[in-house]
């Protein structure tokens, strides 16, 4: 029998992952979307690898309950500790005509195009930075590329509580882009490699030196949907076309509107899930 199309799943810890989705919506706006943002847990970045990878597993479950045949994790974090696991050991028991894809492979595809002095920054949480796995993908497509990280555990939770753009946080955006300059002074091409960092753009690119460019990943994201989804006619089929966007959030549903709107760039109405 042949099945209805549905929409795309898009998964984030809480609100960033609403940054990849704006842009997801300008390549693709034709298909459905509904956005899980799992804010009564979040942050993820200071989690560990298995916890992070339950939670994660849960959200794609619920996503594919709710019928999407294709789950983006829009989080950088989440990709890193548990995407791996759950391409090759619950999607195949779980239904393996589905798909989960992650943000840090169309990044890592293209970054080493983006520089010329061959030295890359990337810019994430801890978890994503102690899982190494943007040094190990980019190995795969630009091996003589050399990547410098740097954790910024003060990032997310200065985005969540609203003081992004607040004379506070200019000492730990400072701080951070400091101590990845000195690791190398000569990188040229720096990536925010975290969800939540667009909201730091300002603040980001005043500490930045001149001739480094910092990249935000909604719109690389979005670009690599646009190339799988051209390679994938059976997963189009897939989906649903009514532009349509829902919203849920694990935590108090009102909330999570009045905050997402900084994220999203529009209001919107969600409701509230479990997850277990
Ligand atoms: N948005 C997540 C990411 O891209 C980080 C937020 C969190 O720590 O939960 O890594």
């Amino acid at each position: 029998m042949e099945q209805k199309p549905t929409p795309i799943g898009v998964f984030d810890s809480g609100y960033g992952g609403l940054t990849v989705l704006k842009e997801l919506e300008k390549a693709l706006p034709q298909y459905d979307y509904l956005y899980l943002g799992d804010n009564a847990r979040a942050p993820y970045g200071t989690r560990s690898f298995d916890t992070v990878y339950e939670y994660t597993l849960q959200a794609v479950k619920w996503l594919f309950e709710q019928g999407c045949p294709l789950v983006i994790l829009a989080c950088n974090t989440a990709s890193a500790k548990a995407l791996r696991n759950i391409q090759q050991n619950d999607l195949p028991g779980l239904d393996p005509a589905k798909r989960v894809l992650g943000v840090i492979r169309p990044t890592a595809e293209i970054a080493g195009k983006l520089t010329k002095t061959g030295n890359i920054g990337i810019l994430g949480t801890q978890g994503t930075v102690s899982s190494h796995s943007y040094i190990l993908e980019l190995q795969k497509f630009f091996p003589e590329v050399k990547v410098y990280q740097e954790a910024c555990p003060m990032w997310v939770p200065l985005v969540e509580n609203n003081e992004y753009n607040k004379p506070g946080a200019d000492y730990f955006v400072k701080q951070n882009i400091d101590q990845l300059l000195a690791q190398c002074p000569d990188l040229d091409a720096v990536f925010l490699a975290c969800t939540h960092y667009p909201l730091l753009l300002d603040k980001i690119n005043k500490y930045i030196p001149d001739g480094t460019r910092v990249f935000e990943q909604g719109s690389i994201v979005a670009e690599g949907l646009v190339h799988y989804l051209e390679r994938h006619p059976e997963m189009r089929s897939r989906l649903s076309t009514g532009s349509t966007r829902n919203f849920t959030t694990t935590d108090h549903a009102e909330n999570f509107d009045k905050q997402a709107t900084v994220f999203y760039g529009k209001s919107f109405s969600s409701h509230r899930i479990e997850l277990l």
